[in-house]
């Protein structure tokens, strides 16, 4: 039984992550897409919101479950019982933070490994960044995100666009 976690902040979740999500849940038997909660990253979405999305995203893939995680990945990963994680690259420039962050997790639990899917061409250039600077100023996001997720967006930076203006 191979049971795997994918990791990731996902504020929000795109296309990009949910190619990855797709073609590694067929690597394993069970797929565990880990939403790290960790507000000093101050993530637009909350863990919850967050979650949610995924759970929303992913509700057609039947050995995917979504959980939140505080702390380290290895911790996390020890205690869902996977021995495996996912991570995807999109270009030349993640690699040497993906090669940190795996050898660092392989010295601090060396039975856990990582292994990368390189992310499917069409969504090479996405970032969930990019995404958030696009819908900030108002951009159409339809095609790096699901239409629920482009909307849950829409209504964020409306609030935010809101109280700014209030102050
Ligand atoms: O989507 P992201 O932000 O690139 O995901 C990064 C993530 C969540 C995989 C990474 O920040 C992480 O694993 N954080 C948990 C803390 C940890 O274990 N750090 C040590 C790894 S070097």
């Amino acid at each position: 039984m191979i049971r795997a976690v994918y990791p990731g902040s996902f504020d929000p979740v795109t296309f990009g992550h949910l190619d990855v999500i797709g073609r590694s849940a067929k690597l394993a038997d069970e797929l565990i897409v880990g939403v790290l909660n960790n507000n000093a990253k101050m993530p637009l979405f909350s863990a919850g919101e967050r979650v949610k999305m995924l759970v929303e995203a992913t509700k057609g893939m039947q050995n995917v479950r979504v959980i939140p995680f505080e702390g380290l990945l290895v911790d996390f990963a020890r205690k869902v019982d996977a021995r495996m994680i996912i991570r995807g690259l999109r270009a030349i420039t993640d690699f040497e933070y993906e090669l940190q962050m795996a050898q660092t997790n392989h010295k601090m639990d060396g039975g856990l490994e990582t292994v990368f899917l390189t992310t499917s061409l069409e969504y090479s250039y996405l970032s969930s960044t990019t995404v958030k600077e696009v819908a900030a100023f108002g951009g159409d996001i339809t095609q790096f995100v699901p239409q629920f997720v482009a909307e849950k967006m829409r209504e964020k930076f409306a609030r935010i666009h809101l109280s700014d203006g209030n102050k």
